[in-house]
């Protein structure tokens, strides 16, 4: 099995077949039996010519291999940091896999305890014979691996009575945000405690910037973030996409505060970002779902996300654990730095104790995003319109749309539309705007209007009780009026919907999209 790329495949090929070997694929893969047998064929055993293999490879992967012998040798090697790779113990059965939602429905046959797993860092090898399993590294010395206790109640993946894990997840949503801010609020003395944040006071107060870095969904927050990092710490504050991270000739430096986000905490572009930090002398901490994972390893301090186990490939409930966590974040940071006064604080700290509420109570009545889902099915190509902290909730409910529904779908700033995309529009053409009532209210208007004016259906999400907009577009849905520091998390919440109703209504496989993974583990 491998999970990565080969980088310097083709000049191992070239000399493999120089010697005679014949390739079967014009996969990468393939150089890896095909080198084994070369470090078989100088007399190693097996152990060893998987070993001769793997020093041969560049670039970041995890592979096992099993040998044909009547030994049965299988061996297991993580090589830089794309492909997890981790060993369970099962009764008397050693398993590996890529992650730990792999492992479940091995942990699920025995509920009643936790389970040990060993994560493999880069170039560490795991050997499993019939009598037993040895952790050594690229050179053959042996290594004393620490099993982690994972709780199987954290890893639960029963559906329930849900018809599938998204609209699962979406409905857990109250909960997760609920359980975020739980025991970092003090509601009596209006603070924020994050005992989880390792980095000094003194520290913090001489931060001269932050950067946000994630990718996919996890960017989307990272970008939401950023605002909240400037608006209520007051530090100067960007969102990175963990891919182009390293490439960005960005100043990082000792006094840069770098938080990666992140479902998983095995993303390669993500991991890849936190090496990079780290060697820049940055300050590196994880919002991260995933405990005992490579970033939450990296990192100086992980914030846990406390979403509990996301199966759903789409990402839901842990874009909203990550929106509230950095939002507490952004607040603990302005109460160090005395950005926040206790008045704003506490009116802060009693919206968010609202969110719970606000989000079940709309969770509460599904059907209403139905219709909207309906209209939107019939269209190839939809724009996804916001302003402000909006527009990455745009960009997010795009994305959803996109992966689940195969539905063309951009996210862009609304102010940004008639700089191009505007000359897109036409009765053909799909607007989702998010258009709450709040300060940009009458920018976003405009934009809707120009939009109408040219023929393009527009479908909106509006504060209840807005009549005037909601006769003036095609169709609406209604959130509750809120507070403005909750409405990226509430507006999340009928896009998610929107894009899970689309999805069935095209009868696609919501959980499992076609030619994604729910971790990324290759750049
Ligand atoms: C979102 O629905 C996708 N599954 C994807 O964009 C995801 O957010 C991205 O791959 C990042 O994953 P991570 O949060 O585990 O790092």
């Amino acid at each position: 099995m491998h999970n990565g790329i080969i980088e310097n495949f083709l000049d191992l090929k070239k000399k493999l077949e120089a010697e005679g070997h014949i390739f079967a694929s014009q996969t990468d893969s393939e150089v890896i039996p095909h080198l084994i047998e070369v470090g078989l064929s100088k007399g190693n055993d097996f152990e060893e010519a998987f070993r001769y293999m793997a020093r041969q490879l560049k670039g970041s992967q995890a592979i096992v291999a099993l040998s044909q012998s009547p030994e049965r040798v299988l061996c297991g090697i993580r090589l830089g940091y794309a492909g997890g790779l981790l060993i369970a113990n099962h009764k008397g059965e050693t398993i590996l896999g890529s992650a730990l939602p792999a492992m479940v429905p091995l942990f699920e046959q025995d509920m009643s305890s936790s389970h040990e797993v060993v994560f493999l860092e880069s170039e560490e090898m795991v050997t499993v014979t019939r009598s037993n399993t040895i952790y050594q590294n690229l050179d053959g010395h042996m290594l004393g691996k620490e099993p982690v206790s994972v709780a199987v109640s954290d890893l639960s993946s029963d559906k329930g009575n849900y018809s599938h894990f998204m609209l699962k997840e979406i409905m857990e949503q109250p909960d997760v945000v609920g359980a975020t801010f739980k025991e970092r609020e003090d509601f009596y003395n209006k603070t924020i405690s994050l005992s989880d944040f390792q980095i000094s006071d003194a520290d913090v107060l001489n931060l001269t910037r932050v950067i946000l870095v994630g990718c996919g969904t996890s960017l989307h927050a990272a970008q939401v973030g950023r605002n909240w990092i400037e608006e209520f710490a007051g530090i100067p504050a960007s969102a990175e996409s963990a891919s182009e991270f390293r490439y960005n000739h960005l100043t990082v430096d000792s006094k840069t505060l770098v938080i990666t986000i992140g479902q998983s905490g095995e993303t390669a572009d993500t991991i890849a970002a936190m090496e990079h930090a780290l060697s820049k002398g940055a300050r590196l901490i994880t919002i991260c779902n995933s405990e005992g994972s490579q970033a939450t390893r990296i990192a100086e301090s992980t914030l846990n996300m406390q979403a509990g186990l996301e199966i759903g490939v789409a990402s839901t409930k842990t874009f909203l654990a990550s929106l509230c966590t950095v939002l507490i974040l952004a607040m603990y940071l302005g109460q160090i730095r005395g950005a926040l006064n206790s008045l704003q604080m506490g009116v802060l700290i009693e919206n968010l104790s609202t969110l719970p509420r606000i989000l079940g109570d709309l969770l509460g009545d599904t059907g209403k995003y139905k219709d909207l889902a309906q209209i939107i099915s019939g269209y190839d190509d939809l724009l996804f319109l916001g302003r402000g902290t909006h527009v990455p909730i745009a960009y997010e409910g795009a994305l959803k749309l996109k992966e689940i529904s195969y539905i063309h779908a951009e996210g862009y700033a609304a102010g940004e539309m008639k700089h191009g995309p505007i000359a897109l529009i036409d009765s053909n053409m799909a607007t989702l705007a998010l258009a709450p009532k709040y300060q940009l209210y009458d920018k976003m208007l405009s934009n809707i209007l120009e939009v109408k004016a040219r023929d393009g259906m527009v479908a909106a999400i509006l504060t209840e009780g807005d009549v005037e907009l909601g006769s003036r577009v095609d169709v609406a849905a209604y959130i509750p009026p809120v507070p403005e520091s909750l409405l990226p998390m509430v507006l999340t919440i009928p896009l998610q919907l929107v894009a899970y109703y689309v999805a069935l209504a095209k009868g696609c496989d919501v959980d499992k999209p076609r030619n994604l993974a729910k971790s990324v583990t290759v750049e």
